[in-house]
């Protein structure tokens, strides 16, 4: 499939142009979400936030829930039906500041578990995603005037 994508991208636009996005299995999924929450749950800041979250017994159900939602975004798989944006507003802790750990552990992982431009793709999809969970949760328009 040809996708001309806005915005940064690891890669000249007309590179990305020409290159097939690349393919992810559910194998692959299942690695990058269950490594990616591993190191969540062990790190210093982000990890209690989660455990308040979603407590000691609602990892099963999160994991799969995530799971859905990294298949949508890689494979296109439509089983995910929630709202990250909704979800994210009721989380005790959260702030904006707390997206930069996130996405340096998410950068972490990719790179181990991928090849680079595969790790350059996932990447890329979570900035973007954190990106708009940003802005819809912290951006204030009359804060600008
Ligand atoms: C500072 C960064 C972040 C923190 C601390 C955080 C924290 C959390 C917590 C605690 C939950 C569970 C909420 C609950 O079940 O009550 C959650 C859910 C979720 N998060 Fe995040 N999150 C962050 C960033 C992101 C980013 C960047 C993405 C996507 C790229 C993401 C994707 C999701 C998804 C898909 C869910 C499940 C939503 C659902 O239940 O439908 N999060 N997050």
């Amino acid at each position: 499939m040809i996708q001309i994508r806005v915005g940064p991208t690891a890669a000249p636009h007309y590179v990305t142009a020409m290159t097939p996005e690349p393919t992810f299995t559910d194998a692959e999924i299942d690695a990058l979400v269950e490594t990616f929450y591993a190191r969540v749950r062990r790190h210093h800041r982000l990890g209690p936030i989660f455990e308040q979250a979603v407590g000691e017994h609602g990892w099963p159900e999160h994991m799969a829930t995530l799971k859905r939602f990294w298949a949508g975004v890689l494979q296109g798989a439509g089983t995910y039906k929630g709202s990250p944006m909704a979800v994210h507003q009721r989380v005790e802790g959260l702030t904006e500041g707390l997206f930069t750990p996130w996405l340096n552990l998410f950068h972490a992982t990719c790179v181990e578990l991928f090849d680079a431009p595969r790790a350059a793709v996932v990447g890329q999809k979570a900035e973007r995603i954190a990106r708009s969970l940003k802005l819809g949760l912290y951006f204030r328009p009359e804060a600008m005037a």
